[in-house]
Parts: C-alpha cells; sequence; structure tokens
C-alpha cells in the first residue's frame, strides 16, 4: 500500500491526513496551538508553534496507522492565508506571526487604493483588505522600523512550515496571490506594486506552484518525526484552493460554500476573463494555470464557537447542538449579524459588530444557536448575491467544513440559497486537498479531475423546501437592513471595547 500525507495548517490547530493511493483516509491527527490577540483586532501566532505541533500530529499519525514510514510516498499542505511571517537573514522570525483575521491595518489598506487606485486592482485583481498580506507588510514597515530593516525575505504560514521541513525558501503560488502582491493575470510577482510602496523586490521569495516538488524532507525534520529523509515535498496550496480541490470543485458550474473559522463561498475561474472588479477575491489556484474567486465571511463557524465557548463552555459540542430540536425558522424572532470581528464580503469594514436583533424572554439556548447559524447563512447569501450581480450563478454548491456536519445546517443553507446543496462522503476539508496536491505532483493522476474521481465522493443532497425558501426570503430582507442600521452604532461603541 502507498500514501500520501496532508498536512492542514489552520488557525487553531493542524490537521494531519494519511491517505492511501485510493483515496482513504487511514489516520488523522491534529494538534493545537495558542492565538495571541495582544489588543483588540490583533491576532498573531509563533509560527514556531505550528512546526512543533505538525511533527506532533505526524507522529501521532503514524502511531495510530502502524503505517511503514518508506510506504509514505509524498506529503503536501494547506494553509491558512495572509499571515505574515518576516525572516531575518538567518531565516529566523524577526517577530510572532501577524494572521488573516488580524485588523491592524485599516490606515494602510486605505493608502493603498489612495495611492494606486484602479492600476491597483488591474493587477493584483484585489482589494488590499487589512487581512492580506502587504498592508501587514507596510504596518511593520511604519511601527517598527528596526525589526522591518532586519527582513531580508517574508513566507506564509504553510510555506514557513514547509521551509523548516525542507531547508528551502519559496512560496507557493495561490498564497502568494493573498499577498496581493502578485500580478495575478502572469503569476509573477508586481514589480509596480512593490516601486511604489518602496519595498526591495529582494523580499519576495521565489514562487513556486501547488504541485511543484518543493524540496525533500531533512534528515533532521524525518528524524524527528520517524518520516523517510527525502521524502518528496510539493508546494500546497491556500487552504480554500485546498479546501475547493478537496470538494472536487473543479468546474464553473459548482459553487463551494465552506464553514471553517472564517466562512467562504468560492467558484472556479477556468482563466481570468470574468473580473469582480475587486467585490470578490480573486487568486491564482492550487490548480495549474486557473484560478478561483470568493467571498469571505471573517466568523463563520467562529460565531458558533465564541457562542458556545462564552455561554456554553462545559457543553459537549453534540449535547450543545441539540438544543436546536425544537427550533423553527428565524428562531423564535431573533435575527444575528456575524460581524463579531468586522467583516470582509459584502462589507469590507473592520470596525462593524454583530447584533442579536430580536432578543425575547421566551427565547431559550436552541434559538441563540439556531439564529447564528441561520446569521453566517444569510452572510454567504450576500456572496452569492454579489456574484449574481457580476453575472455568475452556481446550479449546486457543495458544502464542506463544520457546516456540512450538521443536517440542520445543510437544510438551511439549502433553503436560504435556494439551490440544491451536497455534503461529501468522508469530509475532511482542506487537508484532503493537500493530500491530492501530493498525490497529483507525484504522478498517481493525470490532473485534479482524475485524481477528484477516486479521491471525492458525494454523501447526500439537500434539496431547497418551497416553504422554507419563502420563509427566509423574508427574514433575508430584514437581515439585509441590519448592517446599515447598525454600521454608526458599531463605530461609536469601538469607544468602549478594552
Ligand atoms: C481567505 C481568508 C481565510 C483564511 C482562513 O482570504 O482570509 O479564509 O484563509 O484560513
Amino acid at each position: 500500500m502507498e500514501y500520501v500525507i496532508g498536512v492542514d495548517l489552520g488557525t487553531s490547530a493542524v490537521k494531519v491526513l494519511l491517505v492511501t493511493r485510493e483515496g482513504a483516509v487511514v489516520a488523522t491527527g491534529s494538534r493545537p496551538y495558542p492565538l495571541s490577540q495582544p489588543q483588540p483586532g490583533y491576532n498573531e501566532q509563533n509560527p514556531d508553534h505550528w512546526v512543533e505541533a505538525t511533527a506532533g500530529a505526524i507522529k501521532d499519525v503514524l502511531a495510530q496507522s502502524g503505517v511503514q514510514a518508506e510506504d509514505i510516498k509524498g506529503l503536501s499542505y494547506s494553509g491558512q492565508m495572509h499571515g505574515l511571517v518576516l525572516l531575518n537573514a538567518a531565516g529566523r522570525p524577526l517577530r510572532p506571526a501577524i494572521l488573516w483575521n488580524d485588523t491592524r491595518t485599516t490606515k494602510q489598506s486605505s493608502e493603498i487604493m489612495a495611492t494606486m487606485g484602479q492600476t491597483y486592482l488591474d493587477i493584483t485583481r484585489n482589494r488590499p483588505l487589512e487581512g492580506f498580506t502587504l498592508p501587514k507588510l507596510l504596518w511593520v514597515k511604519e511601527n517598527e522600523p528596526e525589526i522591518f530593516a532586519q527582513a531580508t525575505t517574508f513566507l506564509l504560514p504553510k510555506d514557513y512550515l514547509r521551509y523548516k521541513m525542507t531547508g528551502k525558501i519559496q512560496m507557493e503560488l495561490s498564497d502568494a496571490a493573498g499577498t496581493v502582491m502578485l500580478d495575478v493575470a502572469a503569476g509573477r510577482w508586481s514589480s509596480a506594486v512593490c516601486a511604489v510602496f518602496d519595498l526591495p523586490e529582494s523580499l519576495c521569495p521565489p514562487l513556486i506552484q501547488a504541485t511543484d516538488q518543493a524540496g525533500t524532507l531533512t534528515a533532521t525534520f524525518a528524524a524527528a518525526v520517524g518520516l523517510k529523509p527525502g521524502l518528496p515535498v510539493f508546494g500546497g496550496g491556500a487552504d480554500n484552493a485546498c479546501g475547493a480541490i478537496g470538494a472536487g470543485i473543479t468546474n464553473p458550474d459548482r459553487g463551494m460554500c465552506s464553514i471553517g473559522t472564517s466562512g467562504v463561498v468560492l467558484g472556479y475561474e477556468p482563466d481570468v476573463t470574468h473580473d469582480y472588479h475587486g467585490d470578490l477575491h480573486f487568486f491564482n489556484h492550487a490548480i495549474p494555470n486557473a484560478y478561483y474567486s470568493m467571498g469571505v465571511t471573517l466568523a463563520a463557524g467562529y460565531s458558533l464557537s465564541w457562542l458556545k465557548n462564552t455561554f456554553a463552555p462545559d457543553d459537549d459540542f453534540d449535547d450543545f447542538m441539540q438544543a436546536t430540536i425544537d427550533t423553527g425558522i428565524g428562531a423564535n424572532g431573533l435575527l444575528f449579524t456575524p460581524y463579531i470581528v468586522g467583516e470582509r464580503t459584502p462589507y469590507a469594514d473592520a470596525t462593524i459588530r454583530g447584533s442579536f436583533i430580536g432578543v425575547d424572554s421566551r427565547q431559550g439556548k436552541g434559538d441563540f444557536i439556531r439564529a447564528v447559524m441561520e446569521g453566517v447563512t444569510f452572510s454567504f447569501k450576500d456572496i452569492l448575491n454579489l456574484y449574481a450581480a457580476h453575472g455568475k450563478t452556481f446550479t449546486k454548491l457543495t458544502s464542506i467544513g463544520g457546516g456540512a456536519h450538521s443536517p440542520l445546517w445543510l437544510q438551511i443553507q439549502a433553503d436560504v440559497f435556494d439551490k440544491p446543496v451536497v455534503c461529501l462522503q468522508s469530509e475532511q476539508g482542506p487537508g484532503l486537498g493537500a493530500a491530492m496536491i501530493a498525490a497529483v505532483g507525484l504522478g498517481w493522476f493525470a490532473d485534479f479531475d482524475a485524481c477528484a474521481k477516486t479521491f471525492v465522493h458525494e454523501r447526500q443532497t439537500y434539496l431547497p423546501n418551497p416553504e422554507h425558501v419563502a420563509k427566509y426570503a423574508k427574514l433575508y430582507k430584514l437581515y439585509r437592513q441590519v448592517y446599515p442600521q447598525t454600521k454608526d452604532l458599531s463605530a461609536a461603541l469601538a469607544d468602549f471595547r478594552a
């Protein structure tokens, strides 16, 4: 039997999958790492925690499966996107990584648009939002000049992890697009962007494709975890690109909705012709020569985990979800907007905050949970409407992530979107996409379509129920009114946030 390893470097934990050549997941391991929030809006991690946690999770998977190291033929990655890891000449991180959900860079983001405007959108195909990497680089340059002066290069989270496992400094293209410093159509660093913001091009590491062999596992890392030294290591991809690959989204008709910490509605783009003018993100794909577009809800699964951790920390997760059993559409008159850490799509607004509208003494725990699930799904509907406004519709959506584990949430998605929603048999999220990159990189399959036929299988389709669709259409109209009516209130409340 031959195997590949997919490493999914997430925001709260790393998940490692051991997968056979036939696409069967034989073992999984996961290790968490802390998130540091030293100030409101700041989100940082210690890059070396990623490396230690990955080593631990690989060891767990090997111990659990009993698989021999020589039967493992390749390894690749999926990574949380946009996080800035600034390195000195010795290849050491100069400061904690500044993550995708860090919103300290509002000033730098607006300055980028004010300086380059439409030209910037034409080159990078994206607006310079707070979460992306370029504003973070400019923030460090402005606020920590003594650190910036020592920087010789920068990496993204999974590229740093790969560097520590192979000794090679490189950045993979689908993730590099999320730095918003690429000429996306050309697939290379934009000299114009570097020049305008006075960033030496030498800071930008060499680019590789997802399926390129980036290097091989160093003897030191191999010995530490029990893998074979010289194991081929492939570039990997941005977590959303890998999520799409792992969900078998390889044509433009099928959309993906993913509920992880953040939530994403994503479409496959065969080429660069569809221009969303920055209303949706547009990045190079981990599938060679392809692209993908997407909108992001910053707190999707995070809204639900925040609710649980804050108000029911001792509940077992399944018991917590069980409280929704007797709830109905509209959560007994309770409406939630998921802007608890600010928002990206459709409102690029770091100051907005979430709301529960219609709190009533007769509501219970189940209503609050359901309202969160509905609110997150309405936010996805906003993204689908943006797609429609740009002339793109999906015939079906594949749901992945936490939202795909709850039959109730899957039905809510079908009813709110008024589209069939498909869930998968072995839902492993982006880690499976990472394993597929290794499988394609090794030449086991001619391309991702062929690999998906073996690795990705549908479980069930949830169809919209016309009665529910009509009720949700009414509720959605109310949801749309909450953002404009709470925007100024949220901004004023910012003064009171610790
Ligand atoms: C995408 C984004 C998030 C992270 C989560 O632009 O910021 O989905 O990739 O890991």
